[in-house]
């Protein structure tokens, strides 16, 4: 009896550490003066311990994350269906405001090359890489042939050949062709659905070979390729 009364008042003691709003770290954390990192809650899949610079927090994540030990979202909290909570409580139930249905969540918006994001219940509709389509399985921008109801024609503008001749067929059963108007980009078909596909920084499409080359190497398209993608990523 002595010995679980003493264990529960040990218990007592870490709780009541950790649930302090803002502290020193206590006995049970090891948060030095120069530090971020944090502790999952063992129980509560969205709540955390953080330790910044010496100063430990008890957190909860915002509607629709969890904690994450690497973050990736907000602070180190992310997506739900990108973590797998294990045997923790379920996941907390949505708190919906317009637009969005958790406060923090990706979603479809009203056209195949956009989606809205939702932070802090606020939801802010974002594009796709040209070319692509929002995939609300994955939850990203994805070829567009492979997202229902996405027509890859209009969102790459190239039909694709009933049937390649040329160049175009050496690269069968995926032919390509030059894209009509940006010689830093070409199109592949799969399927006969096409898809766009960028050069990357310094290179553009050779005609001779349909392959992303140095743009000193392709003269017909040497000032655009010099420059293509030299911005860019999210
Ligand atoms: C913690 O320390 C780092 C490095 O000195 C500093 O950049 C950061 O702003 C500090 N954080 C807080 C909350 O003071």
């Amino acid at each position: 009896m002595a010995v679980l009364f003493l264990i529960s008042v040990v218990v007592l003691a870490v709780h009541s550490a950790a649930s302090l709003e803002i502290g020193v770290a206590p006995a049970p954390y090891n948060c030095p003066p120069v530090s971020y990192h944090a502790w999952e809650d063992p129980n509560e899949c969205d709540r955390y311990v953080r330790c910044e610079n010496g100063t430990v927090t008890d957190a909860q994540c915002p509607n629709g994350l969890v904690f994450s030990p690497t973050g990736g979202a907000y602070d180190f909290c992310d997506f739900n269906w990108r973590v797998d909570c294990g045997k923790k409580r379920s996941v907390p139930p949505p708190v919906s405001s317009p637009g969005c249905y958790y406060q923090w969540g990706l979603y479809p918006a009203d056209n195949c090359v956009q989606y809205v994001r939702c932070e802090f219940g606020t939801p802010y509709v974002k594009d796709c890489e040209p070319g692509l389509a929002y995939d609300d399985r994955s939850k990203t921008c994805n070829w567009p042939d492979l997202v229902d109801g996405c027509d890859p024609e209009s969102i790459v503008g190239f039909r694709c050949p009933d049937k390649s001749e040329g160049l175009s067929a050496k690269f069968e059963p995926f032919p390509r062709y030059p894209h009509p108007g940006d010689c830093t980009k070409l199109i592949t078909c799969v399927n006969q659905k096409p898809r766009l596909i960028s050069c990357g920084y310094g290179t553009g499409v050779s005609l001779y070979s349909l392959t992303c080359e140095d743009h000193r190497d392709v003269p017909e398209c040497k000032a655009a390729a010099a420059t293509a993608n030299v911005v860019k990523k999210k």
